[in-house]
């Protein structure tokens, strides 16, 4: 017999979703047990999104996960976008009424949502292996894994899939339910963690020949910086001299000098559009990357995960008060509206800002429109700008407004 427990919501995967949704819950009093693959140091040390969205921000603080990021973040109110050697500055927080972008890495949000699950006395089970999810059609799940080479089985009302984009949640929903929207782009990003300042005050986001480079930062002494490679390649052709090269190649521009400094990690990264629809089958609920994946281009992807938790606890909170099914019943519609807002807006960032080997010169030269006419249109900087610095979290469908009159002509 498999050593068995109950809880009201299984969540599956320790990654900024999970963690968060089970902080959000445990202070409604929802029980929860959160079954990770991996270990804490390996959960934590994952080097990844740097870039908060100002209502990511405010939810983690609301939720009195705050205290360091409002130490440490770093508060952006605008970027550069360079080409052609120039650069142009958006300034992002006078285009949005003074909305603004924190930067603070990924591992430290999921540090602090360690660390207060642990202090909340709530299961984190790390390290579990073969975990399945049953009896989603019974409307009976179970989630079963083993930990310590012991089979275990968590019997609950409902399952949080917030597993990534290579989990075992979506997968475990029947064949034909979802319809996948997919999109692989032909370039990659290589990526490096510098033990050096920052060469920059804001991220820029430059647009080369030689391919799309971005400075970002994680503190005011060690940068991040990425360089658009082949889809193919491996880090093993990129020694640290060949990426600092491309680097002041494609960063160059007139006054600006790029620090080197040693090289802390390096990967390289995919680049992805991928929608699964509906977000729920049944007693199953994904969010995050188990639903979509976005290009790293808009910085997207996390801010969107804590967007669907945010949605998903509100649901959550009001069946177990009440027993209504409605916030579970519009979980999926409302985060589908906010996840294609972000989906454009990340593929039109990639697409504007890296040249596509595969295309032909036409589409480079619309590219480059593009990007002259965001840097010389106010207009079209500002609907940059509010994407980037994200919407309002309640970005749900609006229903048609019928056509007046003078709008049918
Ligand atoms: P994940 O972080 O993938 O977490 C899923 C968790 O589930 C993991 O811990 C995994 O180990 C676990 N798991 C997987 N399978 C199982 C299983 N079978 N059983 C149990 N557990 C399992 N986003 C931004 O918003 N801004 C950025 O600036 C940004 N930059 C990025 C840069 C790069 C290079 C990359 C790769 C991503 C970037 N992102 C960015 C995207 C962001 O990192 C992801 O969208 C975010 O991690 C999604 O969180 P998640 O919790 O949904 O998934
Ligand atoms: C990062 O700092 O890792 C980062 C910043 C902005 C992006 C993507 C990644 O668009």
């Amino acid at each position: 017999m498999p050593c068995s427990e109950r809880t009201q919501v299984a969540i599956i995967g320790a990654g900024p979703a999970g963690l968060l949704l089970g902080h959000l819950l445990h202070r409604q009093g929802i029980d929860t047990v959160i079954v990770e693959a991996r270990s804490r140091e390996y959960v934590e040390a994952r080097i990844r999104a740097g870039i908060l969205e100002q209502g990511t921000r405010e939810v983690l603080a609301e939720a009195g996960l705050g205290d360091r990021m409002e130490r440490e973040g770093l508060l952006h109110g605008g970027i550069h976008l360079r080409f052609d050697g120039r650069n142009h500055h958006i300034p992002m927080s006078e285009l949005t009424g003074g909305r603004q972008v924190t930067v603070y890495g990924q591992t430290e949000v999921v540090k602090d949502l360690v660390l207060a699950r642990i202090e909340s006395g709530a299961p984190l089970r790390f390290e579990c292996a073969d975990v399945r999810v049953h009896g989603l059609d019974a409307d009976e799940p179970v989630v079963r894994y083993v930990l310590d080479g012991e089979e275990r089985e968590l019997r609950c009302e409902l399952v949080a899939g917030c597993d990534g984009f290579h989990g075992v949640c979506r997968p475990s929903i029947p064949a034909g339910v979802l319809s996948i929207f997919e999109r692989v782009y032909p370039y990659a990003w290589l990526g490096i963690l510098a033990d050096v300042a920052p060469s920059t005050d804001e991220l820029i986001y430059a647009r080369h020949e030689r391919g799309f480079a971005l400075h970002s930062m994680r503190s005011p002494s060690i940068s991040r910086l990425y360089v658009q490679v082949d889809p193919g390649d491996d880090v093993g052709h990129w020694p640290d001299e060949r990426v600092w090269e491309e680097l002041h190649l494609r960063l160059a521009c007139e006054g600006f000098a790029l620090e080197e400094g040693p090289v802390l990690e390096k990967s390289i990264t995919p680049m992805r559009s991928f929608v699964a629809s509906p977000m729920r089958y049944r007693s199953l609920l994904l969010a995050g990357d188990a639903a979509h994946i976005v290009p790293p281009t808009g910085a997207k992807g996390l801010n969107l995960a804590v967007a669907d938790v945010t949605v998903l606890a509100l649901a959550l909170a009001s069946y177990f008060a009440d027993g209504s099914a409605t916030g579970l019943d519009e979980y999926s519609d409302r985060c589908l509206a906010r996840v294609w807002r972000a989906q454009h807006f990340s593929w039109w960032m990639t697409t504007m800002l890296h040249p596509d080997p595969s295309d032909d010169a036409y589409g480079g030269e619309l590219a480059r429109a593009q990007l002259e006419y965001v840097c010389r249109s106010e207009a079209a900087a500002t609907s940059l700008a509010e994407n980037y610095v994200g919407l309002a979290l309640e970005w749900s469908p609006q229903p048609a407004a019928p056509l007046t009159r003078s709008a049918r002509g």
